[in-house]
């Protein structure tokens, strides 16, 4: 697809031309034809994967485009790597070159993370924190994504339910639909701020919730919460867990 935003939308899934042609010898019977591989694409699968969120916002920035005179902000980008002011700090990037060149990173490293990191972590978060934690406390995860996986599977047991706000990331519904975890579905308010409906949490939660999973700052609303409020939201919680 052509768009002429397709710039701010980079790096997006892309397919290498040659051996896209090379497939389509093979599956119209060429060399390595049917004989060789027992299965085929799927055309369904293949027309569903080609709708993209990123597909459908170049579409939609492509139309404003036309006729209004006026900048676009794009607000559904989720790529900082196209605008300058979110390049990784050179203290970062020189921190990777000197690991990598200094050899001493080349081995498996502990599922967990290494020591230095962790308590790197742990002595960061403790500056603000009025129980310190340890080293042994810290899991680092390959993104949020496996952090929310290993934390739905660590708290999944029978019976057991888990509050996630109305609007939300969507990998979050589909990690606690795999560890088998009921969703109840908390609102947020718009009028104020996109902040935690808090009756509504007191009504869905009981003995078998373990977890009420909060974003923050929020996507795709992209509001962060005050202070005050997330206090609310701790004393509320307590409060379903006493009752
Ligand atoms: C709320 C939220 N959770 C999880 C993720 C996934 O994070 P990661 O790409 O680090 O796995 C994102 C990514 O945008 C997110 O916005």
């Amino acid at each position: 697809m052509k768009s002429e935003h397709m710039n701010l939308l980079l790096p997006s899934f892309e397919t290498d031309q040659e051996e896209h042609d090379e497939r389509k010898t093979t599956e119209t019977g060429g060399i390595g034809g049917d004989d060789v591989w027992r299965f085929k694409g799927n055309k369904a699968a293949k027309e569903a994967a080609s709708v993209g969120m990123k597909g459908t916002l170049a579409r939609l920035f492509d139309c404003c485009s036309k006729d209004v005179q006026k900048t676009i902000l794009p607000l559904g980008h989720g790529d900082p790597s196209v605008y300058p002011c979110f390049r990784t700090s050179a203290d970062a990037e020189e921190a990777v070159v000197e690991s990598l060149l200094s050899g001493a990173a080349d081995s498996y490293a502990p599922g967990v993370g290494i020591l230095p990191a962790r308590r790197a972590v742990a002595n960061y978060l403790n500056r603000d924190l009025p129980h310190k934690m340890k080293s042994d406390d810290i899991f680092i995860t390959v993104g949020c994504c496996q952090g929310i996986e290993t934390m739905f599977n660590a708290l999944a047991r029978p019976k057991a339910n888990i509050l996630l706000p109305t609007l939300i990331y969507p990998l979050y519904n589909s990690h606690a639909v795999h560890s088998l975890l009921e969703i109840r579905k908390y609102g947020l308010l718009p009028d104020l701020d996109w902040e935690i409906d808090l009756q509504g949490v007191e009504a869905l939660a009981d003995e078998n919730t373990i977890a009420m999973v909060i974003i923050n700052p929020h996507n795709p609303c992209g509001n962060v919460y005050t202070y005050e409020h997330l206090k609310k939201v701790r004393e509320r919680w307590l409060r379903c867990l006493k009752s």
